[in-house]
């Protein structure tokens, strides 16, 4: 291909590219800013935004303005006025403080010189910049804090840590192992997501390959009638069997209970596995099938030699789509189980007060239950595009 011919494609190509990179920005900007905003403390979240990570600490233009030509940027240039010195600022803690000494002279002079003193709000701000900069208020750029909050369903004004720390542990907290799986916290709704979802994935797949086996080839009456009754029923809307599946539960005392989500998942799963599973096991090669009865094998013997290990990017791709779709629901989730084994998309929703405190919470609960999708996506991804095209390309 000559240099000239090898440009033009790589222009004709750009545009595409262009839009690609455009595509990832735009999904990736918001991630990073909830990743990075999970791992801030609480203060820093509701006073700046989470670009300004790597920026210096509020109050330090201020500072800069006001006290930097004689105190120097990091406060330290008068040697018998140390401002980065604990002592010395535990004087001036508040700005009330701060402001009478910055309008007393010193040494007869007026203690900021020909500078102007600052507002009151000015003050303040500096004079938390200051117990920023001495440690009396040091907080790290970064912490677990969210995450173990989150996780452990600590809801207070301080955090699960300096609870137990300083001995007033909230309630319903132990401070010890028991708290891993406290019913309000992110690690027990982990474990119900699982709970609810490893079942509900494993069940419908495995009915719907003995289906599909039967459906391909087995000869039986009314197997057309029959697949086209169950490729109908893939429209009917999950919403429409909500009060009768759960009277019929209550009756029968499901209700609340895991068995329950997992037949409701299995019921609504089917179809669809059956569906593509059929077009996956009906496309495989005749021959092979025929010269296995011909050798005397059974269906039973077909069925697991033959026509599973065949449908194995079939069957992992239908896992990853169910288990995606149930570890997100949350309205079957919601009428099911309820507040008695919260899920994560359940108990998320509980992070948040109505008074809209508690979001700090929400970034961290956020990466709990996108962790586990996001790793399925990663390390199965070649079975997540099979499984986009499957509808498409046989059937
Ligand atoms: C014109 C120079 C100048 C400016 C501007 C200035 N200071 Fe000072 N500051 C001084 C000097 C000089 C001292 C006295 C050092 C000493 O006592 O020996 C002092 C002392 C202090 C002290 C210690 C007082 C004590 O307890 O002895 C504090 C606190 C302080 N400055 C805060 C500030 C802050 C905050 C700002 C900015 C809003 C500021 N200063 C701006 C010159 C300045």
């Amino acid at each position: 291909m000559n240099p000239f011919t090898r440009f033009w494609n790589w222009i004709k190509s750009l545009p595409v590219h262009i839009i690609l990179i455009g595509l990832c920005i735009i999904w990736l900007v918001p991630s990073l800013g909830l990743l990075v905003t999970s791992f801030r403390p609480v203060q820093d979240i509701n006073e700046t935004g989470w670009w300004t990570v790597f920026a210096k600490p509020k109050g330090f233009e201020e500072f800069k303005t006001y006290c930097a030509s004689c105190h120097g940027e990091d406060g330290t240039a008068i040697a018998t006025a140390d401002l980065t010195d604990p002592d010395l600022v535990q004087n001036y803690r508040r700005s009330f403080n701060l402001l009478s000494s910055l309008e007393r002279d010193i040494d007869g002079q007026p203690h900021m010189g020909d500078i102007s003193v600052p507002d009151e709000q000015t003050a303040a701000t500096i004079a938390a910049y200051m117990r920023r900069i001495s440690g009396i208020e040091a907080r790290p750029k970064f912490t677990l804090s969210n995450y173990i909050d989150a996780f452990v369903g600590y809801r207070g004004n301080k955090s699960y840590q300096q609870d137990c720390a300083d001995g007033t542990q909230a309630v319903d907290l132990h401070c010890d192992v028991r708290d891993l799986t406290n019913p309000r916290g992110m690690g027990r709704a982990f474990l119900n997501s699982l709970f609810v979802s490893i079942p509900s994935t494993i069940l419908p797949i495995l009915f719907a390959a003995f289906a599909a086996y039967a459906f391909s080839w087995m000869d039986f009456k009314g197997r057309q009638w029959m697949f086209a009754l169950l490729v109908g029923l893939q429209v009917v809307p999950l919403q429409m069997t909500l009060i009768p599946i759960s009277r019929l539960y209550a009756q029968v005392g499901l209700n609340g209970t895991f068995l329950g989500i997992w037949l409701f998942h299995t019921g609504f799963g089917l179809p669809y596995a059956i569906y593509l599973m059929r077009n996956f096991m009906g496309s495989l090669p005749r021959e092979i099938f025929e010269s296995a009865y011909l050798d005397g094998a059974s269906h039973w013997t077909a069925f697991y030699r033959l026509a599973i290990p065949l449908s194995v990017p079939a069957i992992a791709s239908l896992a990853i789509f169910q288990f995606l779709w149930i570890w997100n629901d949350l309205l079957v989730a919601l009428v099911f189980l309820g507040g008695q084994h919260p899920v994560l998309t359940y108990q998320i929703g509980n992070m948040v007060t109505s008074l809209g405190s508690g979001w700090h919470l929400l970034t961290a609960a956020a990466f709990i239950s996108m962790a586990l999708p996001m790793l399925v996506f990663l390390f199965l991804q070649r079975y997540f595009v099979r499984g986009l095209l499957a509808g498409s390309v046989k059937g």
